[in-house]
């Protein structure tokens, strides 16, 4: 005669065969293997068998609970892998994508057809690459990148760097102002103050960032441009450093056969100051010199406004020296890609930014 736990076995492996669904699957599983029913009752019941029956029985209820769990788990599997292709079943792998309603994306749809169409690939902005590349170029030598806000208090944009409140770029006229006196920074240079603020020397940053002026908007201005600003701060920097890592960075942009200049000009931050021309053939406008940057030696003011906030003495104008620059990206974007109009950036229209995708 068979073990009421074979006769429990059995049953269940009956029962799993007839559940139609996950449900009565489950409740087959309670029904058995739930705690003190079915078969796990017998685990209980071994304590009152005798000694010789207890390992019999004891391998009986194993085996019986373990083809039980099995059975379980292979009929769920079923009922998985069911659903599965139930959902797929459903899905017409032949029409076209449905991530966009038709006209929307860029491809034209045929003839007739009024569904939806495959939202088109997209593709970095001509800036952002612009930015990418440079971004590279000045990690690889050694340059961090840091941050700041676009919208900023007059400190931080003209007082620390040494632009006196007559300066014309202080103008209700040039720059945006806030109803609670911040504006939107005219340009990246605030973070050279953030970052001394932030950090004793040495100190080796980048900051990528958007300024903004109140320009006639034209062919070249724009309310909103964007600027890499840079500034190296360390024992013995000098104007040798700052020509070095502006000309290599130059080179590896427009190319090795680029020719760059350092012209003497006037920022009220830097001491001596420079504004830096490029020529190079790879570029149409190849035989012409371009300006594309701003930069010179940290001006000992700056070090003394950065210290005075900062409420010490770690940028001694007596023992640091520093160069910083900015360089305009539109600008550098235009002349690298000969792109005619600023105002192209930001009009987002398709026949000018698929040229870059
Ligand atoms: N901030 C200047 C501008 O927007 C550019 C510039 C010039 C930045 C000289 C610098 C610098 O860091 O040293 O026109």
């Amino acid at each position: 005669m068979a073990h009421p736990l074979e006769e429990l076995r059995d049953a269940a492996l009956r029962e799993i065969n007839e559940a139609r669904d996950e449900q009565s699957l489950d409740a087959v599983r309670v029904r058995y293997l739930g705690r003190s029913r079915g078969i796990s009752a017998w685990g209980e019941q071994m304590k009152t068998l005798g000694k010789d029956e207890k390992p019999v029985v004891g391998k009986l209820l194993n085996d019986v609970r373990s083809a039980v769990t099995a059975a379980i788990e292979e009929r769920a599997q079923k009922f998985r892998a069911q659903k599965e292709s139930d959902a797929l079943a459903e899905i017409d792998i032949s029409l076209p994508g449905s991530t966009g309603p038709s006209g929307r994306g860029l491809s034209a749809a045929p003839a007739g057809y009024s569904g939806y169409l495959p939202l088109e690939r997209g593709s970095l902005h001509p800036l952002s690459q612009m930015l990418e590349r440079s971004i590279e170029i000045f990690r690889r030598m050694g340059f961090a990148i840091a941050d700041g806000p676009d919208i900023e208090d007059d400190w931080h944009c003209f007082d620390a760097l040494n632009t006196p409140p007559e300066h014309p770029a202080r103008n209700e006229q040039d720059t945006f102002y806030l109803p609670d006196g911040r504006l939107l920074r005219t340009h990246t240079s605030t973070v050279q103050i953030r970052a001394m603020q932030a950090a004793p020397p040495p100190i080796r940053v980048i900051a990528p960032g958007a300024a903004y002026r109140r320009d006639e908007v034209d062919a070249t201005h724009s309310a909103q441009f964007h600027q890499i600003e840079g500034l190296y701060v360390d024992e013995n920097v000098s104007v040798a450093d700052l020509k070095g890592t502006l000309d290599l960075f130059m080179r590896e942009l427009f190319g090795a056969d680029t020719a760059v200049q350092f012209r003497p000009h006037y920022f009220p931050f830097t001491e001596p100051s420079f504004e830096i021309y490029v020529k190079s053939k790879a570029l149409k406008r190849g035989e012409q010199w371009i300006e594309v940057a701003g930069c010179g030696m940290v001006h000992p003011a700056v070090f003394e406004a950065v210290n005075n906030a900062r409420g010490d003495d770690a940028y001694d104008p007596d023992k640091w020296t520093g160069f910083a620059f900015g360089l305009g990206m539109d600008r550098l974007a235009m002349i690298l890609f000969d792109i005619p109009d600023i105002r192209l950036f930001a009009q987002n229209d398709l026949r000018f930014l698929l040229q870059f995708a």
